[in-house]
């Protein structure tokens, strides 16, 4: 029998991140996942500053860059008629608003950018292998049995239908939104799938004349008559620019899901371009559906799920994948402690705390922004029942010198300006919060939010929050402090007055067996505080320290340098060892 310590089931974001990582933290890892390749379809693109953060952890981010369509050319999301007709508004969005650019370079280190989930799929595959994860190809996942020390599975091998058994001490199940093992170890579920019905068609045509002088990710097409339920709203998403599209358009969920040949596929291409003489090459075609549902436990024994397997709903806000790779990250070190005895298996149920109340959040949100393409199609007459002819009638009103036509515009542009909550969702990005066994409090009260907290990022050193970025100073060079924390292990920050911490972090490790990366950020060490920012971001006093989990996320903290005595209880505390 196949043995190994963690079996990864699925080979998506969150499958391959999961192998990736573990292969990082040098724990044996075999992945198997069901189709002889890699995603084939673009599917996830936009990739969040978070998720930057954990590939740049974990050594991938330059070559996601390179292959990444860059913020920049994010940032003009359109509303039109089609992309040849006339345009109804635009928002600038993914962080481009000169407004909002300055919270989004504060915050990390890593730019967003958007890639490809066939591209990004290849290079977290590719690397953990590089590193060490066994991958078995057109390999099912069947059935699992657990007992105390480890996990069974039973798979199939889809080229020569053999069934075999790999045994493990963890399994983790990442096989996305209709997930067996979720099913399997029974984790209770709320919401429902299938909310709507979808089609996605890729395709291949030179669009730049519609598009170049106005770029971005996303064209929203607003046609009355041209869908079911009275509103014809399709998506027209650009996968490489200007040459390569994902168009998403609506079905009757109450129907059975259309044939969508090339026929087809060309055809509604041709409608939402608005021009039929561009030569359009279909390359792949599936529909899918709009679900809204989640799981409010990961975990059964030994068996944890993340990704879609866990958290289901439309790509709105682009949270999936990111969410997925986040997923990943969070229970990856917690594996590698435990694996090599340095943790308690009790630090495993944190993965459970951590994660389900983001997979919740970003669920609602993502339907949530559905819900609030509303306020727009009222604004243009899109909710008129009095059928498309009088839809496109009240459209054209706006255009009137009349005060009801002024009133409509305004309308229209609060409806669209609203789409912050789509598509400048810092806060939802960045804003995760954790609250676990694996976070030790320092007794000072959660800072409020002082702006709104789905749009704007508040950074804070407080127990739970993710280590606020600071560029800092090392022989001339800028580094953040993201990039001294991470790396599969603990790091702990403090000041020049701080030096006992320095002596309490070796004490800890020496009686944890688990390192603690120091760093004195000042004048004359190895990182000055160059610019003054961590001063402004770190919320303790200079002599005070800021205790980082290997995920980036602050496990404890002390305002000065009394009480050093609390950082080995802090390390055993968060390990499950106190
Ligand atoms: P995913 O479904 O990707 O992978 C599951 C894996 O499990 C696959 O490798 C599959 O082969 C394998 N598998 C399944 N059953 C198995 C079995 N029995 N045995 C073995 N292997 C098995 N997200 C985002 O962050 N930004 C975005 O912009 C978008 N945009 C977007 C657009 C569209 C049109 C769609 C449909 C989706 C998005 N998403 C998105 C969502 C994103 O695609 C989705 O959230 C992630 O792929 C989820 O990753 P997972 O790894 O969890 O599952």
């Amino acid at each position: 029998m196949i043995e190994t310590d963690v079996l990864i089931v699925g080979s998506g974001p969150a499958g391959s991140a999961a192998a990736l990582a573990l292969s990082t933290y040098g724990i044996r890892n075999v992945l198997v996942t069901k189709y002889r390749w890699l995603a084939d379809t673009p599917r996830a693109h936009i990739t969040n500053q978070r998720t930057m953060e954990i590939l740049r952890d974990l050594g991938v981010e330059d070559e996601v860059l390179a292959k990444a369509t860059p913020q920049e050319w994010m940032g003009n999301t359109v509303f039109c008629t089609s992309l040849a007709g006339e345009e109804l508004g635009r928002i600038r969005t993914w962080g481009t608003h000169p407004q909002r650019k300055a919270d989004y370079d504060q915050a990390s280190p890593s730019a967003m950018c958007d890639m490809p989930q066939n591209l990004m799929e290849p290079i977290l595959f590719g690397n953990a292998c590089a590193r060490g994860t066994r991958a078995r190809m057109d390999t099912e996942y069947l059935s699992l049995v657990q007992d105390a020390e480890g996990v069974t599975a039973t798979v199939r091998d889809r080229l020569d239908g053999r069934e075999y058994q790999i045994r493990a001490k963890y399994l983790i199940g990442a096989d996305g939104g209709r997930s067996k093992v979720a099913e399997d170890i029974g984790l209770p579920m709320e919401g429902r799938m299938g909310v709507a019905g979808s089609m996605n068609i890729v395709f291949k045509a030179d669009l730049s004349r519609y598009v170049a002088h106005r770029p971005s990710v996303l064209y929203w097409v607003l046609q009355p008559g041209s869908n079911i339920g009275g509103i014809g709203m399709g998506l027209v998403r650009m996968v490489r620019p200007w040459n390569e599209w994902l168009i998403v358009w609506g079905y009757d969920i109450n129907q059975p899901p259309p044939e969508v040949d090339a026929r087809v596929a060309t055809e509604v291409a041709h409608k939402l371009i608005g021009d039929d003489t561009i030569p359009i090459e279909v390359t792949s075609t599936s529909v899918w559906t709009v679900n809204h549902m989640f799981a409010t436990r990961y975990a059964e024994g030994r068996v944890f799920c993340m990704g879609d397997a866990v958290h289901r709903h439309p790509p709105s806000n682009g949270l999936g994948s990111n969410t997925s790779i986040q997923d990943a990250y969070n229970l990856a070190w917690k594996l590698a402690l435990v694996l090599k005895g340095q943790a308690a298996p009790s630090l495993l149920e944190s993965y459970d705390a951590e994660r389900a109340p983001v997979g919740r959040q970003i669920v609602t949100r993502a339907n949530q922004s559905i819900e609030e393409f509303g306020p727009i199609f009222g604004a243009l007459g899109l909710l008129d029942d009095r059928g498309f002819a009088q839809m496109r009638a009240n459209m054209e009103a706006r255009k009137a010198d009349t005060p009801e036509a002024a009133e409509q515009r305004e309308a229209l542009r609060r409806a669209i300006a609203f789409k912050d909550y789509e598509f400048n969702a810092h806060g939802v990005e960045m804003n995760q919060r954790y609250h676990s066994s694996a976070v030790v409090p320092d007794g000072t009260p959660e800072p409020e939010f002082r702006r709104d907290r789905e749009l704007f990022y508040h950074p804070t050193t407080w127990p739970g929050a993710r280590l606020p970025h600071a560029w800092l100073g090392r022989g001339g060079h800028q580094v953040s402090t993201l990039d001294l924390a991470g790396k599969g292990r603990f790091s702990l920050f403090t000041g020049p007055t701080g030096a006992a911490w320095a002596e309490a972090a070796a004490r800890a490790s020496a009686e944890t067996g688990v390192p603690i990366e120091v760093f004195i950020i000042g004048p004359g060490q190895a990182h000055e505080d160059l610019f003054g920012d961590w001063a402004q971001l770190r919320e303790v006093g200079e002599g005070g320290c800021v205790l980082v989990r290997p995920d980036m996320h602050v496990a404890w903290r002390a305002q000065d340098s009394t009480g050093t005595a609390g950082l080995a209880e802090a390390m055993l505390a968060i390990l499950g060892r106190s």
